[in-house]
């Protein structure tokens, strides 16, 4: 089935995602710090070929070429994150010449017709922060609270949709446990200590955006993942309970209900992991959305030799790039399942796959992204004539670009980087979703 922009609601929008750290580069430039990626990429062995965002995709200098891609494209909207090391010296000490790159991006989003959605924190955290004790520390939270007043302060006349985290769970259990991402460590009392931090930042922020802005939204971007049993056994139907309330209820759960998820939080007990419960009530600061970036689902079987009781299974679907099943079903399964359990509107603020890309005569033919374009955007459509209040629809990404602990290696853009000379290339994907979009 052919699917056509007006099957969406009229004023639905359609936009593409990026994160500072992924693309700006400029690491060095008009006054930015260090953030715990660069120290992390820095240090051998913990991405791929060793590679950093050093250059990047030099957004940085080349924003207005980006911009008028994504205009060219035909996007409404254009979701970005602040680099937090730009912006303020030492976490804290504001940083004139870093604010004035937003606010030349942004300025010129909007000459472009473009509408800018912000995420305050997509994972590069000021060093000098980190030093203090990162999100270990439980201050870090009014430390982000001050540095989110700044940014309500500084675009809040322009910028009208505000994301305070990206991804909670991955700073926490990627950065915490599993060590895969920056700062690298492998604790998981650390990991729940620091999703609570995390948590109660955004809470503060939320705090100090309805004081601020009178005419905005905020909300909190979490990745969502379909999670399935591997057998219809009593004791992975226990485990995927489990897993789905780690993953997406314990980041969800305490902003709308004000509470851990229960099932998780017994699992833990039992093996010994402490959970601070303070401060749900500044967690539960009532939001105006939830972002969803969904990308594949997850098989789970019980598992005892593990810590947290479960392990995942390889899954029999394609797989992307990642190695992600490709799975538009569970898009539609999970935008539902939130409807239903918080009544709250929704936007897909990331969707898109890595795929076997190859420029060849200045074109890379990637009919399997369209194709995952395609049957993702009618997920979504099915959600929403079921009365899903989905708002609208990011794709991931604009640009290929740095892919954390696996470099460059992996490329989600609807645009090919040539990273030698910094060239971009409309992939086939981009011009038929130029198609798509044309109303
Ligand atoms: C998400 C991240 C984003 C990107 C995609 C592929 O988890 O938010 O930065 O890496 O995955």
């Amino acid at each position: 089935m052919q699917i056509r922009r007006k099957d969406f609601p009229e004023n639905f929008i359609f936009g593409t995602a990026t994160s500072a750290y992924q693309i700006e580069g400029a690491v060095n430039e008009d006054g930015r710090e260090p953030s715990i990626w660069d120290t992390f990429s820095h240090t051998p062995g913990k991405t791929k070929n060793s590679e950093n965002g050093d250059i990047a995709c030099d957004h940085y200098h080349k924003y207005k070429e980006d911009i008028q891609l994504m205009k060219e494209i035909g996007f409404d909207a254009y979701r970005f994150s602040i680099s937090w090391p730009r912006v303020m010296k030492q976490g804290k000490i504001k940083n004139e010449k870093g604010l004035d790159f937003y606010n030349r991006l942004v300025d010129a989003l909007l000459e472009n017709g473009i509408t800018p959605f912000v995420t305050l924190y997509h994972w590069d955290l000021p060093q000098s922060l980190h030093e203090k004790g990162g999100w270990l520390n439980p201050d870090m939270a009014l430390y982000f609270q001050d540095y989110a007043a700044l940014m309500f302060e500084t675009l809040g006349d322009r910028i009208k949709f505000w994301i305070t985290l990206n991804e909670p769970w991955c700073s926490a259990f990627l950065g915490y446990f599993l060590g895969i991402h920056a700062p690298g460590h492998n604790n998981l009392e650390e990991a729940f200590t620091v999703a609570h931090t995390l948590l109660r930042a955004h809470g503060y922020a939320v705090k100090v955006f309805r004081e601020l802005i009178k005419d905005g939204k905020i909300g909190l971007t979490n990745v969502v993942t379909k999670i399935e049993p591997a057998n219809e056994t009593d004791e992975d139907f226990q485990a995927a309970i489990i897993v789905d309330e780690l993953i997406n209820g314990w980041f969800h759960d305490p902003v709308i209900f004000g509470r851990y998820p229960d099932t998780a939080k017994g699992l833990l007990k039992q093996i010994g992991v402490n959970i601070n419960e303070d401060e749900m009530d500044i967690i539960s600061e009532p939001i105006d959305f939830f972002g969803v970036n969904y990308y594949t689902r997850q098989l789970i079987a019980y598992d005892p030799q593990n810590q947290l009781m479960y392990k995942n299974v390889e899954g029999p679907l394609p797989k992307t790039e990642m190695g992600w099943e490709i799975y538009p079903e569970g898009l539609y399964d999970v935008l539902k399942k939130l409807h239903q359990r918080y009544s709250i509107p929704l936007y897909v603020t990331e969707n898109g796959m890595a795929g076997p890309d190859k420029l060849e005569n200045g074109m890379v033919n990637d009919i399997y992204r369209i194709e995952y374009l395609e049957n993702h955007f009618l997920s979504a459509l099915k959600a929403i004539n079921e009365g899903v209040e989905l708002k609208g629809y990011f794709i991931w990404s604009l640009l290929d670009n740095f892919e954390w602990a696996e470099g460059y290696s992996k490329r989600f853009g609807l645009i090919y980087v040539d990273y030698e000379t910094q060239k971009r290339y409309l992939k086939r994907s981009a011009i038929w979703l130029k198609d798509f979009l044309k109303r």
